[in-house]
């Protein structure tokens, strides 16, 4: 294996963001619940403790025994992580008179510190903590102020410890990767060898001594994630891999051939399976979206399965889980929860044992994987598309006629974006079916015909999303050539809702 940090998540929002600012410094990293720490891997060069929504002297604190970490491994801790340390070893941690949030300089500064080599007096740091330690033990050694904060930065005494209250990995902390590189690099020995190549090298690598000659069947979707555990499986068990991409009627406009098309240039293994009729009948009359979603899924899978068993002797179901997956269903405060589980029971159904390739990567991670593995660009700059497909962007009951209304839209609007060169700029885009007519005019004739939703968004991770401030000469040329060129429509809307209170999908 490789060399790795560890961080312990003790629960907050930015847990993820260090692991982020330490792969960009090519160094392997793993978050592991609070309580979770190896005890026995000899790959660990170094630990870090996130901040938390607690205080340390809350009954619920989150808690762990640092004897097993302190003389092992250099430890770094971060806001509570930092207060966590000093509070555990006697010293005082109490609430901060006025909330210490925001932006804040370092003074008082020992730029000797192997941990502040590099970075400036007065260097920005970003505090977000209601409490604030007030009083360390004698073996610790203050190496940093702010303004307001005493004891902004702490080293023990002839130790590789070290606390930080204020948050190295949030981009208002100027020389926060600075800092986190001095931890990773100078003090734990990192070598900064974790690159995409290296990652494909490992996993292809295990891939083929886990799965030896095994048989392993995976759902494509399209989307960027199973494409590249599909051509990273591929690399590495090659025919033994088969794929399955269902289409259920409800893709866009020629997505199913176009994809088809290069999943096979890639050299995949794959089945094309053409369930629409399937699910059209299914689906009619159904107008509850999550009626819809259920029925989509368990569709799925039913398709899936009956596929799959036509290999013979299968005995593994990969998917493309990437690392954001794993974090949200081991977020040990509970408070994220991964609101689409397409295709969640498969693998119990099908009593296969599941292999994951991608679960340890974030997003733009896979996609660089994929660029190194020669995908096309397209395929991996791809939006975001949801699993039930226009089903939950046609309002109300769905019919063969309405799919095709709304695959001409939405292949005006996309195409649109592509060739005014706005498709990467926004997250995820789309046309949406409204279930009302309205009356407008065409020549010299009267039409009562239906109205589009354009919905265009940009966000970081669907968590959250503002609309797309589309230039209107571009709306204005969309609006013009859906009307004109797609039968049935007669009016363009284009949704200026922001996510919350809004979501991205209309259903
Ligand atoms: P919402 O509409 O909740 O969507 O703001 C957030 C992101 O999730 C996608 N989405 C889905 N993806 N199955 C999926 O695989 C679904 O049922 C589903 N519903 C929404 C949506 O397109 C956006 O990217």
């Amino acid at each position: 294996m490789h060399e790795k940090i560890i961080i312990l998540d003790f629960g907050s929002q930015t847990t993820q963001l260090i692991a982020r600012r330490i792969r960009e410094l090519n160094v392997y990293c793993e978050i592991l619940p609070y309580n979770k720490m190896p005890l026995d891997d000899a790959d660990v060069i170094g630990v870090i403790l996130s901040g938390s929504p607690f205080s340390v002297y809350d009954e619920k604190a989150f808690r762990i025994d640092l004897s097993t970490i302190r003389g092992r491994y250099p430890l770094l801790g971060i806001c509570y992580g930092a207060q966590y340390i000093a509070y555990a070893n006697g010293g005082s941690v109490e609430p901060a008179g006025t909330r210490e949030y925001g932006r804040a300089h370092l003074t008082k500064f020992d730029s000797q510190n192997p941990l502040l080599h590099g970075i400036s007096e007065g260097s920005q740091v970003w505090m977000s903590h209601g409490d604030t330690i007030t009083a360390i033990p004698d073996s610790f050694r203050t190496i940093a102020s702010t303004e307001k904060v005493a004891i902004a930065a702490y080293q023990i005494a002839d130790e590789k410890v070290w606390g930080v209250q204020f948050h190295p990995e949030v981009f208002h902390t100027v020389e926060g990767t600075r800092l986190l590189q001095n931890f990773v690099v100078g003090i734990c020995g990192a070598h900064q060898d974790w690159s995409t190549a290296s990652f494909i090298d490992t996993t292809v690598a295990n891939l083929k001594a886990t799965l030896g000659n095994d048989k392993v069947v995976l759902g494509l979707s399209g989307g960027v994630d199973s494409s590249v555990a599909a051509v990273l499986l591929n690399k590495a068990i090659g025919r033994n891999l088969t794929c399955i991409f269902v289409d259920h009627g409800l893709l866009r406009k020629n997505e199913f051939q176009n994809v088809m098309r290069d999943y096979e240039g890639l050299g995949l293994n794959v089945v094309g399976v053409d369930a629409s009729a399937k699910f059209f009948a299914e689906l009619e009359g159904v107008t509850e979206p999550e009626r819809k979603r259920k029925i989509i899924g368990k569709g799925f899978i039913d398709v899936f399965d009956e596929e799959a068993h036509k290999i013979s002797d299968v005995r593994w179901l990969a998917q493309g889980t990437i690392y954001p997956d794993c974090i949200e269903s081991l977020s040990i405060t509970g408070t994220v929860i991964k609101s689409h589980h397409n295709v969640g029971g498969l693998p119990e159904k099908m009593n296969l044992k599941l292999c994951e390739p991608l679960r340890l990567l974030f997003k733009d991670e896979v996609r660089r994987v994929g660029r190194e593995l020669g995908m096309p660009e397209h395929l991996i700059n791809r939006h975001p598309f949801p699993g039930p497909g226009l089903a939950v962007r046609i309002l109300g009951d769905i019919t063969r006629e309405k799919v095709e209304i709304l695959q001409n839209a939405d292949d005006i609007f996309i195409q649109g974006l592509r060739d005014w060169g706005l498709y990467d700029k926004v997250w995820q885009a789309g046309v949406v079916l409204l279930p009302v007519q309205s009356v407008g005019v065409m020549g010299d004739e009267r039409t009562y015909e239906r109205a589009v939703a354009l919905r265009a968004v940009t966000s970081t991770d669907a968590m959250t999303a503002d609309w797309a401030h589309l230039p209107y000469e571009f709306l204005a040329k969309v609006s013009n050539d859906i009307i004109n060129k797609v039968k049935g429509v007669n009016r363009v809307c284009y949704d200026i809702s922001s996510k919350p209170p809004a979501t991205i999908e209309w259903e």
